[in-house]
């Protein structure tokens, strides 16, 4: 009976199916039942012998045999071939690991954003301005009168007869006034340059953050309260300050402000050159020929400016001794912060 040969082969092929454990023994096992000479073709071709009334079921039945044995090895099949694939992954577990470098923001970059941060906090907005620039927006219209001993070829350097590498972000408060009607409330950051010799202190490059805030009635009481906020933010608590009268073409009057040495407490060491104190940033109120050069009311606006040097400030925030070191890229230098 072929009812029966089926159900045999089918008790057979799943005694033998959980013992096939790789690619060779699966191949025998192909070979015996789904081969064109293997079991299954044999019952297929004994079908003719079969009667009319039992060939339904017996096709039936056989269909499902070949079926489950033709799924049965599909299903090895990509078992061990997965296999197959992952082995060919040679993993030499003597080999070094990777080093993955991580960069890191640059310490000036860092600086420039704790600054910034601070001062959008106290309702300051950004805004830059270009590194060439005039002799009207460099000079004339921040009140520097002709003869002014920093337009000197040797502090300057000029590109043309009118033109020039900015020695400061001032002219970029002249920029934002022409632009603006009060009130004006930003901050300004950008590279300035000197025309000076390279050494410890000094750089023919550097940045400044520029202030600018004009309403009406603004006093040196807001300046000192907003740069004394700005100093406990930026440097932390518990540090004395002072301003000390200054000079700048610009502001009127003028200020300079000193914090406590951060390094001898105000004791008096080789940072501070002894004296205590360590100057910050210059500021003061804006001059009111600079507020008519943009057409500012200097009658109804007053207003104050301030400048701080971006390496300088870092210098004096982290201990750092020599400005070289902010731009020879030296990655044992830079990676400590
Ligand atoms: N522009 C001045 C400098 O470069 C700094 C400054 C800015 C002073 C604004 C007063 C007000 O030294």
């Amino acid at each position: 009976m072929l009812l029966e040969k089926i159900q045999d082969i089918r008790n057979e092929f799943r005694k033998e199916f959980p013992s096939i454990k790789n690619a060779a023994d699966l191949e025998n096992l192909r070979i015996k039942y789904l081969s064109r000479n293997g079991l299954v073709s044999s019952l297929f071709d004994e079908m003719k012998n079969v009667s009319r009334e039992e060939r339904p079921s017996a096709g039936k039945e056989l269909n499902s045999l070949r079926d489950e044995i033709n799924a049965g090895f599909l299903q090895l099949k990509e078992k061990f071939s997965k296999e197959e694939s992952k082995e060919k992954v040679l993993i030499d577990p003597t080999l070094p690991g990777r080093i993955v470098n991580y960069g890191s923001t640059h310490i000036l970059t860092k600086t420039l954003e704790d600054i910034k941060a601070v001062f959008k906090g106290l309702g300051f907005s950004v805004y830059e301005g270009p590194e060439l620039e005039s002799d009207y927006y460099n000079f004339e219209a921040l009140n520097f009168q002709p003869d002014h001993p920093a337009r000197d070829m040797q502090d300057t350097f000029f590109v043309s007869k009118d033109f020039l590498l900015r020695t400061h972000t001032s002219p970029v408060q002249i920029r934002v006034m022409e632009k603006m009607k009060p009130p004006v409330r930003a901050i300004m950051p950008g590279r300035v340059y000197r025309n000076e010799a390279v050494s410890a202190r000094s750089y023919c490059m550097f940045h400044q953050v520029e202030g600018l805030y004009i309403d009406t009635d603004v006093t040196f009481a807001e300046l000192k309260g907003t740069l004394v906020s700005f100093a406990e933010q930026f440097y932390g608590e518990g540090l004395k300050y002072r301003f000390r009268a200054s000079y700048f073409p610009f502001t009127e009057p003028s200020a300079e402000m000193d914090i406590s040495c951060y390094i001898c407490k105000g004791a008096g060491c080789r940072v501070c050159k002894f004296s205590g104190w360590i100057e910050i940033l210059g500021c003061g109120m804006v001059d009111p020929n600079v507020l008519k050069y943009v057409g500012y009311d200097p009658e109804k606006y007053t207003g104050y400016a301030f400048g701080m040097g971006i390496e300088r400030t870092t210098m004096n925030k982290y201990g750092i001794h020599d400005i070289r070191l902010f731009f020879e890229n030296d990655i044992r230098f830079l990676k400590q912060f």
